[in-house]
C-alpha cells in the first residue's frame, strides 16, 4: 500500500473543498483540476459531501479524491463504502488508528503535539497531519521537534494562507501544506470559480 506522501507525488499542496451542494462542490473540483490538481480533499462537514465526493469521482476519475474530517467510526465506515482514494483525520486515537491500520488505503493522521505523534508512530505512520498547525506552534514547532520524530514528514492545515504556505514548505520536515484558503467561501459564494483555479495555479 502507498503512504499518503506517496500518492501526493510532487504536489505539494492538498486543496480542500467544502460545500454546501454537489453542483458546488464540482464547481470547486473542477476549478481546481484547471489548475492541474491531481489530488483533492473533501471534508466530511456538510450532509452533502460523501455525494460530493462521488460526483467528483464520476466527472474526473483521474482525479484523486479523499474525504477529510474523518475521526467517528460512524464517518469511518460511511466512507469505506464509497470509492475514495484517501482518508484524512483532524485528529487521533488509538481506536482510531487502530481501524485506520486496517484499511488498504493511505491515510493522513492529524496531530496536535508530541503524544499524537508517538501514538500515531505506534500505529505505523509516518506522514502526518500537523492541524491545527498555527495554533500548534507553526514552522517553531515543526523546527523543535525535526530532530526527536527524523522519520516523520508532515502536512500542516488549519491556518495556512497565502502569506505563510512558503515558510511552511521550507521546512525540512515538512512535504505538503494543506487548507481552505485557496477555494475561499466568499468565492464560492460569488461563484468566482478562475479565483480558485489562479490561486491552485500560482501555487504550483
Ligand atoms: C482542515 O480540515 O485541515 C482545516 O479545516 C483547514 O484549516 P483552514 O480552513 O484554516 O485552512
Amino acid at each position: 500500500m502507498k503512504t499518503f506522501s506517496q500518492i501526493m507525488g510532487d504536489q505539494t499542496l492538498l486543496p480542500l473543498i467544502q460545500a454546501s451542494t454537489v453542483d458546488d462542490g464540482l464547481n470547486i473540483a473542477t476549478a481546481m483540476y484547471k489548475a492541474d490538481i491531481k489530488l483533492v480533499e473533501v471534508v466530511l462537514r456538510t450532509k452533502n459531501s460523501l455525494d460530493i465526493i462521488k460526483a467528483i469521482k464520476q466527472k474526473f476519475p483521474e482525479l484523486l479524491v479523499g474525504a477529510g474530517t474523518v475521526f467517528s467510526e460512524k464517518s469511518l465506515d460511511d466512507v469505506m463504502r464509497i470509492d475514495v482514494d484517501f482518508i484524512v483525520t483532524p485528529a487521533v486515537s488509538s481506536n482510531l488508528l487502530g481501524l485506520l491500520s486496517q484499511t488498504s488505503l493511505p491515510v493522513l493522521p492529524g496531530v496536535s503535539n508530541n503524544a499524537d505523534i508517538v501514538l500515531t508512530l505506534e500505529n505505523g505512520f509516518e506522514d502526518m497531519k500537523l492541524f491545527p498547525a498555527e495554533l500548534s506552534g507553526g514552522t517553531d514547532y515543526l523546527s523543535a521537534i525535526s530532530s526527536i520524530f527524523s522519520n516523520v514528514k508532515f502536512c500542516p492545515t488549519g491556518g495556512i494562507n497565502e502569506s505563510n504556505w512558503q515558510d511552511y514548505l521550507a521546512m525540512k520536515n515538512v512535504f505538503a501544506v494543506g487548507g481552505s484558503w485557496v477555494s475561499k467561501q466568499e468565492w464560492v459564494d460569488n461563484k468566482a470559480w478562475e479565483r480558485i483555479t489562479n490561486t491552485c495555479k500560482g501555487f504550483l
